[in-house]
């Protein structure tokens, strides 16, 4: 089977479609591709990409905020500390020391934009969330994704040499011999070809491959898997980080129901109302994401009924309502109220680790394709994503790319000779739905070798059957999908260890007599599934 690429070949002849050119070209349009082109000289002519309306953004539904090392108690040392602690052991040093150390002046960054956090009267109102040793994230009531969001794109339609480009899809990078030189996308059902001579992979995560996901099922990693494809590394893919606490709206969307509430007091509630966190871990309902959601499936099994709940009863109305004002209004609009009602909870999947791996200034292994935000493993996660640390991400390594670009840009020239990733028929049309459902029960909170094994299994014994169809993006995302499933699948099996998300039930202990193996699977191993 052709590893790179199995989409179509029926575009082959690259010069007959329409052509743009542009010095770079960012794909995504969340906290981490808009911070890149916000960054970018004015002198450089830049493209932003994004596949759907701002509102389906990972940044956009973000609620609890951004970790900053800015309270009176706290210090960079404690944040890079903390990140270290929860990552488990495999966390980049070097990357945490940046993400924390650039912290403060992202923060500027945001406030020079406009974003005027939430204060108290001490100054910036900090709230906790789980793994934190003190206050350390900023935030705008429980919308802090959405501010930003918006704040950020506000400056970016203002912005002459930035021209935003929506409804686009991502169908492959291009690749010289040597770099990256543009890609193709798909634009109102045409394929167009963008000529560049830098492209920033800054697509977000894979989080809506699972059906039970805080994320957009358009958060389908796309441009990780045309990254891969252009030949890009992949790391850390088995890392996908489970919130604890979302809630199943009549609708069937999952809705996020921040951290912040039980850093603010929430409580975790068996079915026979007891609070049960501290059986698990010192940290009761502050330990870390993997820690609670594991803790939550374990007392929901030893419980009649199975449920687990929010409450938050005790923090009152007039708090409930004005600090947490989306979540309160979104509960409201499915009949439950938080002053009364305990919520009920569960995991669901909501950040992925896993990405196309950089250096320290968001550079791939291809010259010239660079990867920030959830779409990039900078190694700044480790095992386990400290809570609020993926907005910072974004911004201090959004950054850090456009900082690169601007000192590395040449005179845009006529790239030679170019390729693509994709090569074959499209396959693997089933419904994506199913592959969903399949993969939140392989790839789960707990996982087991045999059911990693026989997903794998399925998903090649349906790519034995292609099934050739059109291509449109439908079909091409249903196709990385099968590729990123596979990728997170087969890295998920080979770590034979349960670290920070990833929980083996069959390998229920870190493995660090063999930690070796693992770090290099982490960092010197391209994912290559054959
Ligand atoms: C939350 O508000 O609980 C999510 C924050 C995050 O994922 O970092």
């Amino acid at each position: 089977m052709a590893e790179r690429g199995y989409i179509t070949p029926s575009w082959k002849e690259l010069e007959k479609l329409e052509r743009k050119n542009y010095d770079v070209i960012v794909v995504g349009a969340g906290i981490a591709g808009m911070t890149v082109a916000l960054s970018l000289e004015s002198k450089l002519r830049v493209a932003i990409i994004s596949k759907d309306q701002l509102t389906e953004s990972s940044t956009y539904k973000a609620q609890g905020g951004m970790a900053v090392a800015v309270g009176p108690d706290d210090s960079v040392k404690d944040h890079i500390a903390d990140t270290l602690r929860v990552g488990q052991g495999l966390c980049r040093e070097e990357a945490v020391r940046v993400l924390a150390g650039e912290g403060p002046k992202a923060l500027e960054f945001l406030q020079a934009l406009g974003a005027d956090f939430c204060h108290n009267q001490n100054g910036l109102d900090l709230t906790r969330e789980a793994g934190h040793s003190c206050k350390r994230v900023v935030h705008y009531y429980d919308y802090t994704g959405k501010y930003i969001a918006e704040t950020l794109a506000c400056k970016v339609n203002r912005r002459n040499n930035v021209e935003p480009i929506g409804n686009s899809f991502l169908v492959d990078i291009l690749t010289t011999q040597d770099r990256c030189g543009g890609c193709i996308m798909e634009h109102s059902g045409k394929l167009v070809h963008l000529q560049s001579e830098a492209v920033v992979v800054a697509t977000g995560g894979y989080s809506g491959l699972f059906s039970r996901s805080t994320n957009a099922v358009s958060a389908s990693g796309d441009g990780i898997a045309a990254a891969y494809r252009a030949g890009a590394i992949i790391a850390d893919m088995e890392f996908v980080q489970f919130h604890p606490t979302v809630f199943n709206t009549f609708s069937g969307k999952f809705f996020l129901l921040t951290e912040a509430l039980r850093g603010e007091g929430a409580l975790l509630r068996n079915s026979a109302g007891e609070r049960f966190m501290f059986n698990y871990h010192p940290s009761g309902e502050l330990a870390p994401r993997d820690e609670v959601s594991r803790a939550i499936l374990r007392e929901a099994h030893q419980q009649p009924g199975g449920q687990i709940y929010l409450d938050a009863r005790h923090l009152g109305k007039e708090y409930l309502v004005d600090r947490f004002r989306q979540v309160y209004a979104e509960l409201a609009q499915n009949n439950y109220f938080m002053e009364q009602d305990v919520i009920p909870i569960a995991p669901a999947a909501h950040y992925t680790i896993g990405g196309i791996k950089t250096d320290l200034w968001g550079r791939t292994n291809i010259s010239s394709l660079y990867a920030c935000g959830e779409a990039a493993a900078t190694g700044v996660h480790g095992a386990n994503r400290l809570a609020s640390n993926s907005l910072l991400e974004g911004i201090v390594f959004g950054r850090r790319v456009a900082t690169y670009i601007n000192g590395a840009f040449s005179a845009t020239k006529e790239p030679s000779t170019l390729s693509a990733g994709i090569t074959e028929e499209i396959g693997s049309c089933v419904d994506i739905n199913v592959l969903r459902k399949k993969l939140d029960c392989a790839a789960d909170v707990e996982r087991l070798g045999a059911e990693l094994e026989a997903m794998l299994k399925w998903l090649s014994d349906v790519e034995q059957k292609p099934q050739v169809s059109a291509a449109n993006s439908c079909n091409y995302r249903t196709s990385n999908a099968y590729q990123l499933a596979r990728l997170l699948l087969k890295a998920a099996l080979l770590r034979t260890e349960s670290r920070g998300t990833h929980y083996r039930k069959d390998f229920p202990e870190k493995n660090d007599a063999d930690f070796s193996k693992h770090m290099m699977q982490q960092w010197g191993r391209e994912v290559v599934m054959e």
